[in-house]
């Protein structure tokens, strides 16, 4: 069969990636394969993030300067899935009238139909939300990765709420996968030398709370280790108000479990918190964080903030600071606030302007470069076990992963990808370590 390129980008979180994935996988079956040049290929999909008005505009700008690319070659299909299709639907067409095909975050099924009609000319968007019943056989499978580690989604879409956030617009309604499902994939993933899986959903900590007969997330995870050829297990994200007990008592009774977790703040202020609707307080998220440090002594915390949210004060944000030196997170994303179409928060009328957001923004990264400096140097002349992942960033280097997620570079054989091996770190740079081979 003569094949077609596929030229495909994707954008926003590993859930897009996920799906961008399956889409892959999917339209291989029509003779697709993936190429890395937008010019000359067959078909371009964009698979879109809308969570900050920032990722929205980009999407606008990419597909503008794409457009000679179809004026060059009518026969060109040109496609947008993902957060901003769902958002915008049939508006994007309109606005953009080279475009051929858009599709939302539930309609990854039709879009083989999709792209034979467009290979005929048609242009045709869908973004109907699908019922939960229905959504579960929706999964369509990855295939094709000989990768070390692959993400599975074992939940999707988000009831939450938070005021500032699109997601559960764009996402819909919070669904579980069930467990068999998500075991079959994770055993046949294994099977074909897959050593590591993350486990990914809006909120996967909220996984099985509303569906009748499946386990609890903790649970999941723990029939996840007991799958053999499976020797690392990382997950995100997750939600503060429902980190369980039990979820935690994984990191202590649960060796494949990764020292590592992404548990998003948001704001240090208990005013700000509960403007957003997160649902904890600051001291129910730090007594969270010690109970995570006391079993696992050493874990890796991760988070995101969101700075300048409507009505942060100076003191609100002075407690974000501070909450910031006593979690002592590996690293930290940070946004500025950002007002979204249809959200709660949408309607809060907003004080600061652009530049001080931006002040408080950079005044925030300076407190945790250094922190994540310090924890970077706690590791020299240590010796850790790293799972090697690749090739490294010099010639001659391979490059894995610690246990927390950390990436170390050190000179070694490519023969030792897909082994652990025990590495002495010699040196410590802001996103990555330099080791050497133990007793070598
Ligand atoms: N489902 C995940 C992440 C959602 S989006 C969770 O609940 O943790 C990823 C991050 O984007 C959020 O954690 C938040 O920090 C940020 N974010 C979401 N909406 C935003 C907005 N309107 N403005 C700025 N940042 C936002
Ligand atoms: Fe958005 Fe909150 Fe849901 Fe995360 S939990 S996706 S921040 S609404
Ligand atoms: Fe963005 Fe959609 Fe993920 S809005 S962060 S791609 S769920």
């Amino acid at each position: 069969m003569n094949h077609k390129q596929l030229y495909i980008e994707t954008f926003g979180c590993q859930m897009n990636v996920n799906d961008s994935e399956r889409i892959v996988t999917m339209l291989s079956d029509l003779g697709y394969r993936v190429t890395t040049e937008a010019a000359g290929a067959d078909m371009i999909l964009l698979n879109t993030c809308s969570v900050r008005g920032g990722a929205e505009e980009k999407v606008y700008k990419r597909l503008a300067n794409l457009r000679p690319l179809k004026k060059a070659r009518q026969s060109l299909i040109m496609g947008v899935g993902g957060c901003v299709a769902q958002q915008e639907g049939e508006a994007l067409l309109q606005k953009f009238p080279w475009l051929d095909l858009v599709f939302g975050t539930h309609n990854l099924h039709l879009l083989a139909d999709m792209v034979r009609g467009a290979e005929n000319g048609e242009r045709r968007c869908e973004t109907s939300f699908i019922d939960n019943e229905q959504r579960l056989d929706l999964f369509p499978p990855v295939k094709g990765t000989s990768r070390l580690s692959s993400f599975v989604t074992v939940m999707q879409g988000c009831d939450n709420f938070c005021s500032y956030c699109i997601v559960p617009y764009v996402r819909g309604r919070e669904i579980s996968r069930r467990s068999a499902d998500i075991l079959a994939e994770v055993r046949e993933l294994a099977d074909s030398g897959v050593q590591e899986v993350v486990l990914l959903g809006q909120n996967v900590n909220s996984y099985g709370l509303k569906a009748e007969g499946e386990p609890s997330f903790a649970r999941l995870i723990r029939q996840v280790a007991a799958i053999d050829g499976i020797r690392r297990i990382r997950f995100t994200t997750s939600h503060p108000k429902d980190m369980s007990d039990d979820l935690i008592a994984c990191f202590g009774d649960v060796p494949k479990l990764c020292g590592q977790i992404h548990l998003p703040v948001q704001s240090g202020s208990d005013a700000v918190l509960k403007r957003m609707n997160r649902g904890y307080t600051r001291a129910g998220y730090l007594e969270r964080i010690r109970a995570l440090k006391a079993v696992r002594p050493g874990i890796a915390i991760t988070g995101d903030m969101i700075v300048g949210f409507p009505g942060e004060s100076e003191a609100d944000f002075q407690q974000t600071v501070s909450l910031v030196e006593e979690v002592r997170y590996s690293d930290l994303f940070f946004f500025v606030y950002s007002p979204r179409p249809g959200t709660k928060a949408a309607d809060l009328a907003e004080e600061l302007t652009r530049d001080q957001k931006v002040q408080r923004l950079e005044r925030l990264l300076d407190v945790q470069k250094r922190i994540t400096r310090e924890i970077g140097d706690s590791f020299l002349g240590t010796v850790q076990p790293v799972l090697v992942e690749g090739e490294g960033k010099r010639p001659g280097q391979v490059s894995g992963r610690m246990d927390s997620g950390r990436i170390v570079n050190f000179i070694g054989e490519p023969g030792l990808i897909g082994s652990f091996v025990d590495i002495r770190i010699v040196r410590a740079y802001q996103n990555s370590l330099l080791g050497e081979l133990h007793n070598h």
